[in-house]
């Protein structure tokens, strides 16, 4: 028999064929009705006789990387539940947004197709529906509330609304007026991350960031969540909009979440990459090379990824930092981008086009000595969480991201928290930038660890006749 891992792989692709991502019509497509003798499998349908399991769990659990199976396959069934009974929302499932079709991710072309298609669906039926285009991520929700209809952000960008709290000494600047407006929360877009390999991303004990939450990684795209089990209820509450009792967390909820949880921690990019993660739960060492056999170029991209890029994306998920390099980083993805002050200028980003540019606010912070300060950005990141800005560079929250995981990068364009390069030819050249960067502002005689291997050389950054083979290997991830 096929290894769990294998069997879950496969249900998911036939769900993926089936284009329906509802649970009740996707055991209708997944072939399963065979394994209810005959009668059609319904809800009721235990998961394991819908995925043809007949041995106990002792002996099944082997399959599941450590994870109990029975949980892991209630929590596919909640990853793809749009009706989660009984806790209302406003019927969006996790695989709405986290499409298992595309990596488990959504990009502006996904979000754009299903638009396209909804409003064809409209023209027959007007009830039609896709539970993607919720006003919640309308770009004019703020204005028109339930009546919002202006789908740019996710339609152009494949961005959703991540609604934070402002912290007490930060405001926004009303564009109208110039002056703090009464916002008490930001709106920041971010792309739909994938939870592939999540099991390697999260909090690793690696180097830690001076300030909570989260000092060694986490989950989210500024780790502001230390398990997948807090990460589903913050989805749940604020992407599927449910209802729960304030308080206290219902038993079935606790339930709901480490079953999603188990799921989660089965999703692999690939056989290799899944043999590292088992082997890393292990505490195995070494640990086996998630790489498949690399040929001459992609062997000297690699070369180059290990010195221009492991020592932010280091460790097995390639999102961990190696010390003396610190936890958290402004790669200048955020837009505006920045622009050198001299002429001819020393480092050229390419500037954010207009319909990312626009997802800008002016933000005033109050610092420490009472001062205020106003910076722009579309994104401050842990900023945002913190609230502690004004600091040297490696001691500012201020645009700060958690570091991704770059395995099976190649099938998830676009990229960066707000999708901002298009392709990993994009990426490779807007780091280029980046490592001028670093240079020109790094105070005199001091050499970061993040752009030098020897803290006397500049050494780092990847050179442009590099570039083919360094985007090569990346491929390979
Ligand atoms: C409306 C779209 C949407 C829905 C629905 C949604 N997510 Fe997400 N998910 C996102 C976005 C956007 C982020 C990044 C948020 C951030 O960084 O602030 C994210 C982040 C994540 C991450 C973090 C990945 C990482 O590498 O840190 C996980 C895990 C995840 N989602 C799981 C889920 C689960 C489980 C559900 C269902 C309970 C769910 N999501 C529902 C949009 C969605
Ligand atoms: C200074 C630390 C640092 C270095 C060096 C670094 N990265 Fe990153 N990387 C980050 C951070 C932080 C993010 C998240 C930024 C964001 O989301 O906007 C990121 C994000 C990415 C992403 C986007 C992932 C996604 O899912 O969208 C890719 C691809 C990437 N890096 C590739 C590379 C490559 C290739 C190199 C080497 C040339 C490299 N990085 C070097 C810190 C670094």
């Amino acid at each position: 028999m096929n290894t769990m891992h294998t069997t879950i792989r496969t249900f998911l692709v036939s769900l993926a064929l089936a284009g329906s991502l509802a649970w009740t019509s996707a055991l209708a497509n997944s072939g399963a009705d065979a394994r209810c003798g005959g009668a059609p499998c319904d809800a009721s349908t235990s998961p394991a006789q819908l995925l043809g399991f007949t041995e106990g769990p002792a002996t099944h659990d082997a399959h599941c990387d450590g994870e109990s199976c029975d949980a892991a396959l209630r929590g596919l069934r909640a990853f793809f539940d749009r009706d989660l009974r009984p806790l209302g929302g406003n019927g969006r499932s996790c695989a709405d947004c986290h499409m298992p079709a595309d990596s488990f991710q959504l990009s502006p072309a996904d979000a754009e197709a299903r638009f396209q298609r909804l409003q064809q669906q409209r023209s027959q039926d007007p009830g039609a529906d896709d539970p993607l285009f919720r006003t919640i991520d309308a770009d004019d929700f703020r204005t028109n509330g339930s009546a919002a209809s202006d789908f740019s952000n996710l339609r152009e960008n494949g961005l959703i609304r991540v609604v934070l709290p402002l912290p007490p000494n930060i405001k926004l600047i009303d564009p109208a007026t110039g002056v703090p407006s009464t916002e008490t929360v930001a709106d920041v877009w971010r792309m739909v991350p994938s939870v592939n390999n999540v099991r390697l991303t999260g909090p690793d004990g690696g180097v830690a960031w001076p300030r909570d939450p989260n000092r060694s990684g986490g989950y989210q795209l500024d780790a502001r969540f230390t398990t997948l089990q807090d990460q589903a209820l913050g989805a749940l509450l604020n992407h599927a909009e449910i209802q729960l009792p304030p308080g206290e967390l219902l038993d079935f909820m606790v339930t709901l979440l480490d079953d999603m949880n188990s799921f989660e921690r089965l999703l692999f990019t690939n056989e290799r990459v899944r043999q590292l993660a088992i082997a890393a739960s292990a505490g195995a060492l070494p640990l086996p090379d998630p790489d498949p056999p690399l040929d001459a170029l992609e062997q000297q991209g690699k070369t180059v990824f290990v010195r221009a890029c492991t020592q932010c994306h280091g460790g097995p998920g390639q999102s961990t930092p190696q010390a003396p390099v610190v936890r958290y980083h402004d790669i200048s993805s955020q837009c505006p981008r920045p622009v050198d002050t001299v002429t001819p200028a020393r480092f050229n980003f390419q500037p954010c086009p207009p319909r990312l540019a626009r997802n800008a606010r002016t933000y005033e912070i109050t610092l420490a000595t009472g001062a205020k300060i106003r910076r722009i950005s579309s994104d401050p990141g842990r900023a945002l969480l913190t609230g502690f800005v004004g600091g040297q560079p490696a001691a500012d929250d201020w645009n700060k991201m958690d570091i991704n995981g770059l395995h099976g990068i190649k099938d998830t364009a676009p990229y960066f928290h707000n999708n901002s390069a298009a392709t990993l030819e994009d990426v490779v050249d807007h780091y280029i930038e980046f490592f001028k960067r670093v240079k020109v502002m790094a105070p005199p005689g001091v050499v970061p660890p993040i752009a030098s291997t020897d803290g006397v050389n500049f050494d780092r950054a990847p050179r442009p006749e590099e570039r083919a083979a360094l985007l090569a290997y990346l491929r390979k991830l």
